[in-house]
């Protein structure tokens, strides 16, 4: 069981540009060559901050109003809030917020053999690394740049530094896999 923080960015290191858009990445449609199938088949629980989760509901789930469509998670997720968040029928989506590390005890309890997720954004990500609780750093690199945004991982990571494991092309995408050092 790992917890991996796994993420498109910009090669200037955000995830999403400076209007919270995704324009930038969707332009390539599903041309990760199969890497994320395989990828969340190994997931066993997720976990977001609150602009992910709107971005989520906004764009994917009530994007036709009309017409919402379902959660395409099956895998428990949990969302950071310090806010109520409108929830998603049906769904197994839990509220949380405060300390990272309480919330991931539960989460390995649901995940169990299978991995944890860290969807972003790059601080969430950064308060499990705080905790000593983040083991892989997955990127997918979008061959644009974005001049602002939001951050990728908002971190001073450097002595010790990650570990570069794996360097792949995945359709356009640079594919980058780094272990993260638990001193
Ligand atoms: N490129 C990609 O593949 C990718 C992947 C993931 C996300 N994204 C995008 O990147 C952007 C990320 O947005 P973001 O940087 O704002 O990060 P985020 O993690 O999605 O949301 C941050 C918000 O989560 C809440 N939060 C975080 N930690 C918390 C804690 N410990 N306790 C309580 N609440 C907590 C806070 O909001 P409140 O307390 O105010 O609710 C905080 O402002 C989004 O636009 C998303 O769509 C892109």
């Amino acid at each position: 069981m790992r917890t991996q923080y796994y993420t498109a960015t910009s090669i200037d290191g955000f995830i999403a540009d400076d209007r919270n858009s995704l324009d930038w990445l969707l332009q390539f449609g599903d041309g990760s060559g199969g890497t994320y199938d395989r990828f969340i088949a190994e997931v066993g629980a997720l976990v977001m901050g609150s602009t992910t989760y709107k971005w989520l509901l906004d764009q994917e789930v009530y994007a036709d109003p009309e017409r919402p469509k379902p959660w395409f998670y099956e895998q428990p997720t949990w969302v950071f809030s310090s806010r109520p968040r409108r929830p998603v029928p049906g769904a197994d989506i839990r509220f949380v917020e405060g300390d990272v590390g309480a919330v991931h005890a539960a989460m390995r309890q649901a995940a169990g053999e299978r991995n944890i997720w860290i969807v972003g954004g790059g601080d969430l990500a950064g308060q499990f690394h705080d905790r000593g609780l983040l083991d892989e750093v997955i990127l997918g690199v979008a061959p644009v740049a974005l001049g602002g945004g939001a951050p990728l991982l908002p971190r001073r990571i450097a002595q010790p530094p990650l570990t570069l494991t794996s360097a792949t092309v995945d359709g356009p995408f640079a594919l980058l896999r780094y272990e993260v050092a638990h001193p």
